[in-house]
């Protein structure tokens, strides 16, 4: 490993245009919101983001679009000290709308854009894969794109950690090329091949997942916290209760100090208790980028809980 450790990631840029409502709208429904914020966001760009503030070198693999999102984007990348192997494209830059309602809870409409131009190949010419520590993925970019990623990662010995966010259906092959699976609770009981609401606990749904392949699978389980399963163990990891404002991107900042934990050697616990800890405080602002936390923040945050 090295120092910092380095952190390939690879995925989405969307544009997150994004207004508070009282309630999420039904449909049919015109919802009066207010607060309407216009950030950076996207899985990949998000996670990238939220890596290079919790202590990584980080490098992102995505395309945006030859637009002024994508100029914004590029701004962006090169102000939080990412190296940016990203591709302009003809199509327009992905944009997400997104209502978050009292609770912090959220939805949120994407339009890919440039994103679906994201492929095997341009993964590949890249480059950065190769001598990172920790390739860090979603599933909001093609699945070529992604697969490449993986198997790239793999093959090059770095950890592969893998957000299985949004959802889709993922072959074995895939999996066994992943080193950890992050779902959450209505992903994981997916990928075991039920309902996502099915009437099954999170350990026998991340048993079924694990025995297609992931040496690990960390279940996120929002305002309760996380489970870490692997062959020989299952172990809760408590939540950190924070005021939240916007769930938006915690996920996110989850899996970027996951990632960055294990480019610097802790444990699978431990690096979910980072985890914990950084999704945490990204709810506690509205919008993505804004909220997600510098590293000092992450070790304060822990530090004040352990002496709690
Ligand atoms: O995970 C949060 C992100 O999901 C938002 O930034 C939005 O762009 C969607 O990709």
């Amino acid at each position: 490993m090295t120092d910092p450790p380095r952190i390939a990631a690879v995925g989405s840029y969307n544009h997150d245009m994004s207004v508070t409502v009282p309630s999420l709208p039904v449909p049919g429904e015109t919802a009066s919101g207010e607060d309407f914020q216009e950030h950076a966001g996207g899985k990949g760009s998000n996670q990238a983001i939220a890596a290079a503030r919790s202590g990584g070198d980080v490098a992102f693999v995505g395309a945006v679009g030859d637009d002024r999102f994508g100029e914004y984007a590029r701004e962006l990348w090169a102000e939080e000290g990412i190296d940016a192997a990203v591709s302009s494209v003809e199509t327009a830059t992905g944009v997400a709308l997104i209502h978050v309602e009292e609770s912090g809870e959220n939805a949120i409409a994407v339009a890919s854009g440039a994103n679906d131009d994201l492929d095997a190949e341009t993964v590949q010419s890249a480059g950065v894969i190769d001598g990172c520590d920790v390739l860090l993925t979603q599933l909001e970019t093609p699945i070529s794109a992604v697969t490449e990623a993986v198997s790239c990662g793999a093959a090059t010995g770095a950890e592969v950690v893998v957000d299985p966010a949004p959802y889709r259906d993922l072959p074995d092959v895939f999996l066994q090329d992943v080193s950890i699976l992050t779902p959450n609770e209505s992903e994981v009981r997916l990928l075991a091949g039920h309902e996502p609401d099915a009437d099954i606990d999170e350990e026998t749904a991340a048993r079924a997942v694990l025995d297609r392949g992931p040496d690990a699978v960390v279940v996120t389980l929002g305002a309760d916290g996380a489970l870490v399963v692997t062959d020989d163990d299952a172990t809760a990891v408590d939540p950190i209760p924070v005021d939240v404002v916007d769930t938006t991107g915690a996920g996110d900042a989850f899996n970027a100090a996951f990632a960055v934990a294990r480019g610097n050697g802790l444990s699978h616990l431990a690096a979910t208790e980072r985890g914990i800890a950084a999704g945490a405080l990204a709810c506690t602002e509205r919008g993505v980028v804004p909220s997600l936390p510098e590293r000092s923040a992450i070790d304060e945050l822990l530090k004040r809980e352990r002496s709690a």
